[in-house]
């Protein structure tokens, strides 16, 4: 007891006996130990936080220790993937803080002249890329904000299992441009969601509401596109006209409309339309070929042409003033 009562006050005196507390916690140390790293990261890190929140996020990678140590980091997201492509440490702080950031774009970003967050919305916008420059495949057919358009394309032959007959269809003989097609026909969730639309539309304005065209077939699609281009040259008819499985009414998610027998092209002109453009969102519609918004749909405006989204995407869409791409974009 005495010997003991002596160390201890030796100690005291000297402040040299009990442990300097670790910077790090348990868990932490573990890491730091198994990677042979502890003392450097005890005595030789400046920014502590930052190791600290990568060693949190299972991010920890031995050889950027020193990066870590180095940068003051907020995120542990995508920072050891700019890291291993030796990215300047500006870059890395302005894409990692991005949270739509995607890897795969990065050399793309890097080339792209504006702030991070232009790089970022406007390159996963395709603004970088001529149309049809590439061209990826949709596969998830359940989501209901699925893209199609200058560089997403359906695959050949998809034609949606779940479509039913719209309830209010154009009338041939009543409403100009009404096509010979036997059964307009829509994906039962947006032809639940036009129907609403029509009757709200109804009894809100007392307007009739018709589609004109909803879901077209791939071969209907390449028929019209191919009658239009002789007619108006490749670069208009690219315009107006999509090319077949690039066009959303193959996916029958996409509907044209027109109301009380107007010729659909005029429907802007009429009181009623505000009432449509202030509304459809939420029934789940957008308006997909806005005038303002042509440079990123790639496509000129179309009053009528309007696409199923669902209530939400469509409402923060309305919210936004956002086109479906810059919605994706940030997604
Ligand atoms: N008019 C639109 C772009 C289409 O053909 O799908
Ligand atoms: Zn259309």
């Amino acid at each position: 007891m005495k010997k003991r009562g002596l160390f201890i006050i030796v100690c005291l005196l000297l402040g040299g006996c009990s442990q300097k507390p670790s910077l790090y916690t348990e868990k932490q140390q573990e890491i730091l130990k198994e990677n042979e790293v502890l003392e450097i990261a005890e005595n030789d890190c400046e920014q502590v936080a930052s190791l600290q929140l990568m060693l949190d996020e299972g991010e920890f990678k031995k050889e950027h220790l020193n990066a870590y140590c180095r940068l003051q980091l907020t995120t542990a997201d995508h920072v050891n993937f700019l890291l291993d492509h030796e990215v300047s440490d500006e870059d890395l702080y302005g894409f990692s803080s991005i949270p739509y950031f995607r890897e795969e774009n990065l050399d793309r970003y890097l080339k792209y002249v504006g702030s991070y967050e232009e790089k970022v919305v406007n390159v996963n916008m395709n603004m970088d890329l001529e149309p049809f420059e590439t061209t990826s495949y949709v596969s998830d057919f359940s989501d209901m904000t699925l893209l199609v358009n200058k560089f997403w394309a359906l695959p050949e032959g998809y034609v949606p299992d779940d479509m039913v007959e719209v309830k209010y269809p154009c009338k041939i003989g009543e409403d100009y441009s009404c096509t010979t097609m036997s059964k307009v026909v829509l994906r039962q969730e947006a032809e639940i969601a036009y129907e609403k639309l029509v009757e709200a539309a109804l009894e809100e304005k007392g307007i009739h509401i018709v589609a004109i065209a909803a879901y077209r077939s791939y071969e209907y699609q390449r028929s019209l596109y191919n009658y239009y281009l002789p007619i108006y040259g490749q670069e208009l008819c690219d315009l107006y006209y999509a090319r077949p499985g690039q066009s959303e009414h193959n996916s029958g998610l996409a509907i044209d409309i027109t109301f009380d027998h107007i010729n659909y092209t005029e429907i802007a002109n009429y009181e009623a339309y505000d009432w449509i453009l202030e509304n459809m969102h939420q029934f789940g519609f957008i308006l997909r070929y806005p005038f303002e918004k042509q440079d990123i749909t790639r496509y000129g405006y179309e009053s009528w042409h309007l696409r199923y989204v669902g209530e939400e995407a469509a409402t923060i869409m309305y919210q936004n003033n956002w086109c479906l791409e810059e919605y994706l974009a940030r997604k």
